[in-house]
């Protein structure tokens, strides 16, 4: 296949062509998962699942169909996020609508999630605040995926006016007005005292140094990235209110670096006097998990 759409203008192309591409474009840029990324946009802009598009890798994509993914291939490869480019993400088998503005939720995440729906299912009655939420990923999630009966309320909280727009649109496409409110603010500044059960939260905890080396990252909000010099002023602030909001029994569950996990679970430690402090490693086995529960 020869580049840009004149290719597609020569004779008509396969899927299958196309994704072979699209893989050595993406191999190119430096994708780590450059199938996966063409086997994604592929599927978007013909509008079919996995399946089909594997049943049908020989049959001629139309010039227009094949004209969107080379244009949608090179914005791939000029780095933009392959979320943005599709407007979908699935985070814990629920579809969220993401875009400029907001984090593209994170496969490690749903460990996180994971977690809190096992320590929901013994704490039912609940106030959850998710911190920093984002399209409203955990907050969601966690409201979605907990039975109705077990009456958890759900609070996201986010700085960013243009994340909760995200996080708005998915409550509605997820049908969680009335489980979920979402709130614009500083991390817990707007909780009252001894008002929660379970904290959650992945804040922004890179350096700059790792954004900067990261060109991945470059399309993503620098807000929902960085956590000051050394990745930690946020979650260090995070936890030095949580004696304030959290009621007795409660816990608090946050995603952070591998290298931030020893520091966060002396921070917790250290805030919430007693509690049980563990690590939760994520599927490439790094610890980036730290949760503790209050007696
Ligand atoms: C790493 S993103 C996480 C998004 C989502 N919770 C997830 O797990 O995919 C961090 C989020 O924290 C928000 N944030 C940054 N500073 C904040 C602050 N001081 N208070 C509340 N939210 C903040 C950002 O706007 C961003 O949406």
């Amino acid at each position: 296949m020869t580049h840009g759409a004149t290719a597609a203008e020569e004779r008509p192309i396969t899927p299958a062509e196309a994704l072979r591409y699209a893989q050595a474009m993406c191999t190119a840029a430096g994708s780590e998962t450059p199938r996966l990324d063409g086997e994604v946009l592929l599927r978007h802009v013909l509008g079919i699942d996995r399946t089909t598009l594997y049943a049908r890798m020989n049959e001629t994509m139309s010039a227009a169909q094949a004209a969107t993914f080379l244009t949608l291939l090179g914005r791939r490869v000029a780095g933009e996020p392959v979320a943005y480019l599709t407007g979908y993400k699935e985070f814990m088998g629920l579809g969220f609508g993401v875009g400029a503005g907001a984090l593209v939720p994170r496969p490690e995440t749903e460990l996180l999630v994971e977690w809190a729906l096992g320590w929901l299912a013994e704490h039912p009655g609940s106030t959850v605040v998710d911190v920093g939420t984002g399209p409203g990923t955990i907050a969601l999630s966690v409201a979605a995926l907990t039975p109705l009966a077990a009456g958890v309320s759900v609070i996201g909280v986010d700085v960013s006016a243009e994340a909760l727009r995200w996080a708005a649109g998915n409550r509605r496409g997820l049908g969680l007005e009335d489980r979920v409110a979402l709130r614009e603010g500083d991390l817990l500044s707007g909780m009252e005292d001894a008002s929660v059960d379970l904290v959650l939260a992945n804040l922004p905890y890179l350096t700059p140094q790792q954004v900067q080396e990261n060109p991945w990252l470059a399309m993503e909000p620098e807000m929902a990235l960085l956590g000051g010099e050394d990745g930690m002023a946020l979650v260090r602030r995070l936890i030095a209110d949580l004696p304030r909001v959290l009621r007795r029994g409660g816990a608090v569950g946050l995603e952070v670096d591998p290298s931030q996990v020893a520091e966060t679970s002396q921070l917790l430690s250290g805030a919430l006097p007693g509690a049980v402090v563990t690590v939760i490693r994520d599927l490439a086995g790094f610890e980036r998990h730290v949760t503790a529960t209050t007696r």
